[in-house]
């Protein structure tokens, strides 16, 4: 793990060498982003960037730049006159923000988190895959299948965590069949500022593989949690999880958003009905304004012939394919829900878990290929040629 700053005022403070040195580390600064590049700092590789923007415009592009090109590091946003907005610079992928004149033990908490974070990621080998399923009509079945999603994966030995999101009416629980004492809500309350909690005794354990981190108990705790705690709790257990899934709420808020940026893998779940279609192609837009298009999958759920629109219509519809398409399963599903089971655990041989099951190998077999035909990627970026 390599450390870079881009911050004048911060290399004249005499404290931050022997910060670093208490953890066995060097800063390595630089005069702008594109050094990054000449001093061989790889795609693949883990970093934090001490940042000090210009402004605030400067301080959003460059984490959405940056992280565009090095998924693994995190930017920590210095800011000088209380101009950055936290919200929107998580948003854009900063880890954090901290403000000018820096607090030594600000900036301590941040080197310790991620330190261990990444001693996490290292000592766990495990890459963890972000999926957010999500819809613009509540009832589409965005629940069951984040539940279903979960499962099939389980099945294939990979630890996951659920995130509701959904923090008014979450139900995630339910469909677990556990009733939470504690929850997100929980964590950010006991936790101090900073979020440095541990989140394991807000996390409910559905199975050895599946665990769930509640919606808050009551609506009216919702509206504490903020973008950054979401992106917070997302970064917390990185390395913890081989997958972790977010159900959502049925609009796009600032959380959902959150939530899709940081998405290795979006489904939008949807139905056989136009209106329904029709504002899921709005949706698309906004995704596609955003640059999140191409991690997008589409479920269309509860087909039916009865629904009288054929599948190829609402491809026309939405103007992309279908990734998945699950059958009405009126009775299996209903069961599933009110036993608190979901129905790949329940009945792993019905049609509707197969076609998950189905969809997630398929999917690791298209991953496999093209992790195959990239061996270059290290290569190239560690090439001088700005
Ligand atoms: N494939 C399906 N066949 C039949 N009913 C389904 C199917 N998927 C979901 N449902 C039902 O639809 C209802 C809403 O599902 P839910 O997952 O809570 O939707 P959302 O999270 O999008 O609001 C539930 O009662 C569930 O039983
Ligand atoms: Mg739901």
């Amino acid at each position: 793990m390599r450390w870079f700053a881009i911050a004048p005022q911060l290399s004249r403070e005499q404290w931050i060498s022997e910060l670093f040195n208490k953890y066995d580390r060097k800063v390595e600064w630089l005069d702008k982003t594109n050094q990054l590049k000449n001093d061989r700092y790889e795609k693949s590789e883990y970093g934090v960037l001490l940042y000090e923007a210009r402004d605030q415009e400067d301080a959003y592009e460059t984490c959405r730049s940056l992280n565009a090109i090095y998924p693994h590091l995190g930017i920590i946003l210095l800011d000088q006159s209380l101009s950055i907005d936290i919200r929107k610079a998580m948003r854009s992928g900063a880890l954090d923000v901290l403000v000018y004149p820096i607090h030594p033990d600000d900036l301590d908490h941040v080197i310790v988190e991620r330190e261990q974070q990444y001693a996490r990621v290292k000592q766990s080998g495990k890459t963890t895959s972000y999926m957010t399923v999500c819809s613009t009509k509540g009832g589409v079945g965005k629940t069951t299948f984040s539940v279903n999603l979960a499962s099939a994966y389980a099945a294939q030995s990979k630890s996951v965590l659920v995130i509701d999101l959904d923090l008014q009416f979450g139900d995630v629980s339910m469909f677990f069949d556990r009733q939470p004492k504690r929850s997100m809500y929980e964590w950010i309350k006991d936790s101090s500022d900073r979020m440095s909690g541990p989140i394991q005794p807000y996390v409910e354990s559905y199975n050895e593989q599946i665990d769930v981190m509640p919606a808050p108990l009551r609506p009216e705790f919702a509206e504490v949690i903020t973008p950054a705690h979401v992106q917070h709790l997302m970064e917390k257990v990185r390395g913890k999880y081989d997958i972790v899934i977010m159900d959502t709420a049925p609009y796009m808020d600032d959380i959902v958003l959150t939530a899709l940026e940081h998405s290795d893998e979006i489904y939008m779940v949807t139905m056989l009905d136009l209106p329904t279609l029709k504002n899921c192609r709005l949706f698309m837009e906004t995704l596609e304004t955003l640059q999140l298009k191409n991690s997008l999958k589409i479920v269309l759920n509860r087909n039916s012939k009865k629904r009288g629109i054929a599948i190829s219509t609402a491809e026309k519809v939405l103007g992309v394919p279908i990734f998945l398409t699950l059958p009405e399963a009126n009775k299996l599903v209903f069961q599933s829900v009110n036993e608190g089971r979901p129905y790949v655990i329940s009945h792993p041989k019905a049609k509707i878990s197969r076609l998950i099951t189905k969809s997630i190998d398929q999917e690791a077999d298209v991953k496999r290929k093209s992790a195959k035909s990239k061996p270059s990627i290290k290569v190239v970026s560690a090439g001088r040629s700005n």
